[in-house]
């Protein structure tokens, strides 16, 4: 298999170890603001376009103020992704708040600080009515159902936990016009890690039939269109990055054909994409720690699946390059794996690699969404500190490692004492 290209030499890795030890992430400023400017530049074709980065994917507050800076707002998803967000001063319209099964607390904080809320139930209007009053600009997540094939991360939308069925749309916002709201948005997510540009074409297109019919029926305005995230990127690779051109522009033909012809302009065009955003500029960097020949060949390395679940969890391939090695044939097969007592705690399974040696270092590839994120702390394991290597090739920790304290930090261990 191919290899893939890394932003940083071998030698920048061993400056940083002399400061930090494996494990860490490594992000990668120059190649997040590159995509990020190609990102904005073709779906600026759009109306009002605007992403709102998911930061579930990366919830870092220096990654969150890089994206800022090039005009991304945030989805966020619970109260301390709204507070990450407001400590990063970004607040208002720029906060598009998508979650599910919300409890109050949320829709309090989301509305106090302005956000666009976006809700997944038709019975979550009288929720939000109750709990925090009904905001002026109000959105749905609308599940399409029979009309959409989902993907295996997301699951057919018919099966899928999230979002309004065609005909709670109608009467949602039917009751939201009656209850006085005066803007509207519509949202809808139906794929996750998704290749193939069709998909978000056809997604825009299932959006913009719906607005048409709300619109003509209730008389209501829609003033956005968020076609959520989704958008893959190619971990394996022989794969191919998906072109924004092509989704951008076939985007647009939809609008111009449905919302333009028929006199629904202007729609805001929203993404709220995580992964495509900053998943290929990041990296799990992780030292060889033990190499174990039995009835296959393991290289134990020391990071595990609580740093980077998504191999053990969906099977995902992430590539791996041995540091100083990159020009070598691999002419070896291992699994590659990490120290929690499960047994999928693997980085990857049958790889080919060149020979490893206890000491190489690892860089497992396209680590930058989902995956520092999703780290826990099973069998005691801590998660690993984040370091962004900086546009002029210096290197700054964006997080520390978790320490031991850490873990105990929410036992009272006084108590313990006295306990019988
Ligand atoms: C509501 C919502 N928006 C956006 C995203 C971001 O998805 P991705 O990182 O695949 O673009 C997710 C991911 O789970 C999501 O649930």
């Amino acid at each position: 298999m191919a290899s893939k290209a890394l932003p940083f030499t071998k030698q920048k890795i061993e400056e940083i170890l002399e400061e930090y030890p494996t494990p860490f992430y490594l992000y990668d400023e120059n190649g997040i603001l590159e995509n990020a400017r190609k990102f904005k530049e073709a779906f600026g074709i759009l109306e009002g376009f605007k992403e709102y980065f998911a930061i579930k994917a990366l919830p870092n507050p220096y990654i969150m103020k890089i994206l800022k800076k090039e005009g991304f707002g945030v989805d966020c998803s619970s109260l301390p992704e709204l507070i990450l967000a407001e400590k990063v001063g970004i607040v208002g319209e720029n906060i598009m708040f998508s979650s599910n099964d919300t409890p109050a607390e949320e829709f309090i904080k989301a509305k106090e600080l302005g956000a666009i809320i976006n809700l997944d139930d038709i019975s979550h209007i009288q929720y939000l009515e109750e709990t925090a009053g009904l905001p002026d600009l109000i959105c749905f997540r609308y599940n399409p159902g029979a009309l959409k094939q989902g993907n295996i991360f997301i699951g057919n939308p018919e099966e899928a936990k999230y979002g309004f069925t065609r005909e709670q749309l109608f009467e949602g916002y039917r009751i939201l016009a009656e209850k006085g709201v005066k803007r509207f948005g519509i949202h809808t997510m139906v794929a996750s890690n998704e290749l193939d540009p069709q998909y978000f074409i056809e997604t825009a297109r299932i959006l913009f039939e719906v607005i048409a019919e709300i619109s003509e029926k209730l008389g209501i305005r829609f003033e956005f269109a968020n076609l959520g995230g989704g958008i893959g990127i190619p971990y394996k690779p022989d794969q191919n990055p998906v072109s924004y051109d092509v989704i951008a522009k076939g985007v647009k033909k939809e609008y111009d054909r449905i919302i333009e012809a028929k006199g629904l302009s202007p729609l805001k065009i929203f993404l709220e994409c995580g992964r495509v955003i900053t998943g290929p500029y990041g990296y799990l960097i992780t030292s060889v720690r033990h190499l174990k020949h039995t009835y296959k060949d393991y290289v134990g390395t020391d990071a595990c699946m609580a740093n980077l679940m998504r191999p053990g969890m969906y099977g995902a391939y992430h590539h791996i390059t041995v540091l100083g090695k990159e020009d070598i044939t691999p002419t070896h097969k291992y699994d590659v794996t990490g120290s929690l007592c499960e047994n999928n705690d693997k980085f990857a399974i049958d790889r080919m690699l060149p020979d490893v040696e206890r000491g190489d270092t690892l860089a497992i590839h396209d680590a930058g969404a989902h995956g520092h994120a999703m780290g826990f702390n099973y069998n005691g394991k801590l998660r690993s500190a984040e370091i962004l290597l900086r546009k002029d090739g210096s290197f700054i920790k964006i997080r520390r490692a978790e320490t031991v304290d850490d873990y105990f930090a929410t036992l009272d261990f006084e108590t313990l004492k006295s306990f019988e």
